[in-house]
């Protein structure tokens, strides 16, 4: 293999001049995510390096969260600690690919809400097309991270995030894996109101909206359907 060195900031993530774009550019992540690439990873090792990832990207996503103090007792005295605030977050999975990042979410978040979206991309015209939608109650006090591993094209992206829209969450926030300038420009411009959150922007799509270099279907790789 060959190896460069790279020296890291002390920055987490990544400037992108769209201030809304987070690339979250930490080494783990980055190293993982060069591990998942490689077409020699197995399914076992995709799955659980997806998992792992998606684990550390949940830090950062989550990063604002509002707190609120709270009083409490340890063994030795009363003390003001700080807890999370607000009704639990909701995790929205974009089938099916997107049940790999949240699976890693819930582990680090347990407690968090799930919903899903059904969206399957027609192979002619490359569009949305919903078949599913479910998500938990009172969505309007609630915080929402839609995770979808590829932002490609941007059509399912900009589905999901239209129809929970009309739900009025407190906020939208966007996480991916990888995506690419195409996905990025597609997206920003139809919901410039919503964060995204990236390990990578890849160099470009493909006329069979493929990510490159990318590292190939998601689902497929993630299931072993290939
Ligand atoms: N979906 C994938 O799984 N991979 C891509 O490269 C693009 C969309």
């Amino acid at each position: 293999m060959e190896t460069r060195r790279f020296s890291f900031l002390t920055e987490t993530l990544m400037s992108h001049p769209n201030p809304m774009v987070h690339v979250i550019d930490h080494p783990l992540v980055q190293h993982k995510l060069t591990l998942m690439r490689n077409k020699e990873a197995s399914t076992t090792s995709f799955r659980r390096l997806l998992n792992e990832l998606s684990s550390l990207m949940v830090y950062e996503v989550t990063r604002d969260m509002a707190m609120q103090e709270v009083q409490i007792e340890t063994p030795l005295e009363t003390m003001t600690a700080k807890m999370i605030d607000g009704k639990k977050l909701v995790f929205v999975s974009i089938l099916r690919a997107g049940n790999g990042i949240l699976d890693g979410m819930l582990n680090v978040i347990p407690g968090a809400r799930v919903g899903h979206i059904g969206l399957y991309r027609d192979p002619a015209t490359l569009q949305a097309v919903e078949y599913y939608f479910k998500m938990p109650q009172e969505m309007t006090e609630r915080d929402v991270v839609v995770v979808d591993p590829m932002l490609a094209t941007g059509n399912s992206a900009i589905a999901a995030v239209q129809r929970l829209k009309v739900l009025k969450p407190k906020s939208i926030k966007f996480v991916c894996l990888l995506t690419c300038p195409e996905g990025i420009a597609t997206f920003t411009a139809a919901h410039p109101d919503v964060p995204v959150f990236t390990a990578a922007i890849d160099r470009q799509l493909n006329d069979h909206g493929y990510i490159l270099p990318g590292l190939g279907d998601a689902g497929d790789r993630m299931f072993g359907t290939k």
